[in-house]
């Protein structure tokens, strides 16, 4: 970090992409505040990132919670000079079998929790110009079966940056969106158990996976240079720039890449497993 004195906010900073990029701001002479609802998590990285570290048990859905924790931030440090809004979670489902609560739950991280951490930020990245970087994902263009709660969450999240960047200007915050690819994290091992490398063909061509050190190597070069959009790898860029023009290419080489089979395998898994929902239903009719 070119200033040392610099304070940079990371929501899901307990593990993954944000636990890493903390570990990165601090090696680069930063300090941090890590945010997570995972408090042993929290106290991992306290412990390893010592003195430039601070944490915060904080769930992003709440605005109260986020409202309060940041104004403990700016009061510990004196200043926030740039916020991430990281905090994301990622399930697999189909939109006729999955568990509506699931839906609700991916929008509730990932879209209102982006919205409640700009909101939380506004009144210290104000007074400091500082910038703004929220992660989205490439699923914010690429929209694969079995990820419509997901990739919807993450396109509105482009979206939301893309607003809060034109709002946001006259006060001198810049605002930065993020869209890595497939990263080996915890979030992809887990999804992968749910029958994402059927999905996604053992990650080959198009959906290969990269690892988590460069994406975080792009985020922290993102937050630097205060980039506008930040693509990894590169190389995919045209599916941000140009989504419309990716779209049919993606169902054409999904279904070469066998995913209507994992369609079904997953929606076979949710017919032996009810969701509320249905059973609300059934009780409702009974
Ligand atoms: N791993 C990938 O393949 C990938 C690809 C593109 C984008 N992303 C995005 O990058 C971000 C980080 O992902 P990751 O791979 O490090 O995932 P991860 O699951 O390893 O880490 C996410 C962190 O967010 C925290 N979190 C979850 N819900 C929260 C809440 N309500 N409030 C506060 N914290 C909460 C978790 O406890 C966890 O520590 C996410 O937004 C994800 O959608 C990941």
């Amino acid at each position: 970090m070119k200033n040392k004195n610099q304070v940079i906010v990371i929501t899901g900073g307990g593990r993954g992409l944000g636990a890493l990029l903390g570990q990165r701001i601090v090696e680069r002479g930063g300090r941090v505040a890590l945010l997570d609802v995972n408090e042993s998590d929290l106290s991992d990285m306290k412990l390893k990132l010592g003195a430039e570290c601070n944490t915060w048990v904080c769930d992003v859905r709440s605005l109260p919670n986020l409202t309060a924790v940041m104004a403990e931030i700016n009061k510990a440090f004196g200043h926030i000079n740039c916020v991430v809004a990281n905090a994301g979670i990622l399930s697999l489902g189909s939109i006729e079998g999955m568990d509506p609560d699931d839906f609700q739950r991916t929008m509730d991280v990932n879209v209102t929790g982006v919205f409640n951490t700009i909101r939380a930020s506004i009144p210290y990245l104000r007074q400091s110009h500082g910038y703004l970087q929220v992660i989205s994902s490439l699923a914010a263009a690429i929209h694969t079966p079995l990820m419509s709660h997901y990739a919807a969450s993450k396109a509105a999240v482009e979206a939301l940056a893309d607003v809060a960047r034109q709002e946001l200007r006259p006060d001198g915050i810049d605002v930065g969106c993020v869209h890595p690819t497939f990263t080996h994290t915890q979030m992809l091992k887990d999804a992968h158990a749910q029958g994402g490398d059927k999905l996604w063909s053992q990650h080959k061509g198009l959906f290969s996976s990269i690892e988590p050190e460069e994406v975080v190597h792009a985020m922290y070069q993102g937050i630097v240079r205060r980039e506008r959009k930040t693509i990894v790898p590169k190389l995919l860029a045209p599916a941000i720039v140009a989504p419309g023009l990716v779209h049919w290419a993606i169902e054409k080489l999904g279904r070469l890449q066998g995913s209507e089979d994992a369609v079904q395998a997953c929606q076979e898994n949710e017919k032996r497993q009810p969701t509320p929902l249905k059973s609300k239903t059934k009780k409702a009719a009974a």
